[in-house]
């Protein structure tokens, strides 16, 4: 069985929704690891109350962005997330990933972004949705490149926005959809049903 990592900076709901997934026997994944960059994410307590293993590494001190993701690989390592046997899930993980990261772990690690990229990538995307009048926007899951949210979509789902939509009330109807697709996403990974060829996905 493959081991899955997760990393995550904050909140951990996407990460709850995966690693519930799991308990359910609805993913043929080992839940190996949580890491978190912050010792007080609240991700952490919901990870250890369902019984999988965390680890805090914290960026100070680290001289560089590789050096850091070196830290981070050899406790994937540890956990059995080896390139050839693992899946890194970034789920609200609040950092840039080093290309010698992405490059070790070649489709291997994916990500889920507030928006339907490629509209609204990088940081506060249900604000940028709502500042641009978009009368959609949505959630996708994509393998992670060394571009910033540019690497090839898995899953996407679509939100509607309302008129009277604030940041709030956006966020929390399209977090009810990333809760969907990112377990669906890690499934279809989990049981080999995802080529990619280019930019593209083949979900068999
Ligand atoms: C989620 O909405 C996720 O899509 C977003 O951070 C939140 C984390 O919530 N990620 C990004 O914006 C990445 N660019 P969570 O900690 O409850 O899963």
């Amino acid at each position: 069985m493959l081991n899955l990592g997760i990393l995550i900076s904050g909140r951990g709901s996407n990460m709850e929704s995966i690693l519930k997934s799991i308990k359910k026997k609805k993913i043929p994944i080992n839940a190996a690891v949580i890491i978190s960059n912050k010792p007080d994410a609240k991700g952490l307590k919901i990870a250890e109350k369902l019984g999988v293993s965390i680890e805090v590494i914290e960026s100070k001190g680290f001289k560089n962005r590789w050096e850091y993701d070196k830290k981070i690989i050899s406790t994937l390592i540890k956990y059995g997330v080896t390139p050839k046997n693992g899946l890194v899930c970034l789920a609200g993980f609040m950092r840039i990933i080093s290309p010698e990261f992405v490059k070790k772990y070649k489709n291997r690690i994916i990500n889920i972004h507030p928006a339907l990229l490629p509209s609204f990538p990088g940081l506060d995307s249900q604000k940028q949705a709502l500042d641009y009048g978009a009368k959609y926007s949505g959630c996708t899951v994509h393998f992670v490149d060394a571009g910033m949210d540019t690497g090839p979509v898995i899953i996407q789902a679509i939100v509607k926005v309302k008129e009277n939509d604030t940041v709030e009330t956006l966020s929390k109807r399209i977090l009810k959809e990333e809760h969907k697709i990112y377990p669906e996403a890690v499934n279809l990974f989990a049981r080999k049903k995802i080529k990619v060829v280019g930019r593209r996905t083949i979900i068999s």
